[in-house]
């Protein structure tokens, strides 16, 4: 595991596109496993800016994303189809037809699962992004999940919920159940980047980085893959 300690955010989301870039430009049909929360929309920017200014483009990228709240439509402000929408696609030359993510919307959501692990098994990511819970959680797999565990429908935790509804008018509109790429099928990925910023990710990236492997903190299994790459704030690295 490399930890790259960045002066603040602004450097996070200018190291992680530099990364980003690389994969995007050495691949024919780079397939790119995305993330959505606060903490990746500096890097989007960046990526963004790199299509602007024609050093990079999505004509050829794939994109597969973690996960997806469930009941949420993807008009919805706060889905993540819509944010992927808000905060990347609408802005690059992607094919949307390439862009995946679950759909919470289905009525059969273990039918859902299967579908998109199907389609993660035949779309090997070149790289996978992704940031922590507070409780050490990667996607929706929340402390205990197996290591093991495929795409499923996964009750969000407590501290989740309160995290996550700072994004909501209410606690009680934060949807209790997502569907969450699991931890093997994140794994799989190539190269794996995970960005953290703040205090709040101190704790969980102490227990990801130097704490035992173990699925109290489902990224500590990131300690056993071969190229995973933590780029942190100084924020969220001072525990380590
Ligand atoms: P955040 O979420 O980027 O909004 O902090 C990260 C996560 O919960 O995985």
């Amino acid at each position: 595991m490399e930890i790259i300690v960045c002066k603040n955010y602004e450097e996070i989301s200018k190291t992680a596109y530099k990364v980003f870039e690389e994969v995007i430009l050495s691949r024919k049909n780079p397939v790119l496993g995305l993330a959505t929360g606060s903490t990746p929309i500096g890097l989007y920017r960046e990526l963004i800016d790199g299509y602007k200014k024609k050093r990079i483009s999505f004509k050829n990228v794939t994109t597969v994303n973690l996960d997806e709240y469930v009941g949420l439509s993807k008009n919805h402000p706060q889905s993540y189809a819509y944010f992927m929408e808000e905060n990347l696609f609408k802005s690059v030359d992607i094919d949307r037809k390439n862009a995946r993510i679950p759909n919470g919307r289905k009525k059969n959501l273990n039918k859902e699962c299967l579908r998109y692990s199907n389609l993660l098994s035949k779309t090997p990511r070149d790289i996978q992004l992704l940031g922590i819970g507070g409780n050490g959680h990667i996607a929706f797999n929340e402390p205990f999940s197996p290591f093991d565990g495929k795409t499923s429908v996964v009750n969000l935790s407590k501290k989740t919920i309160e995290d996550n509804s700072r994004f909501f008018d209410d606690i009680n509109d934060v949807p209790t159940r997502a569907i969450s790429m699991g931890i093997s099928e994140i794994f799989s990925a190539r190269k794996i980047v995970l960005l953290a910023s703040g205090k709040n990710k101190a704790k969980a990236v102490y227990d990801a980085v130097k704490g035992s492997i173990n699925p109290s903190c489902p990224a500590s299994v990131l300690q056993n893959h071969k190229d995973c790459i933590f780029i942190l704030d100084k924020d969220s690295a001072f525990l380590l």
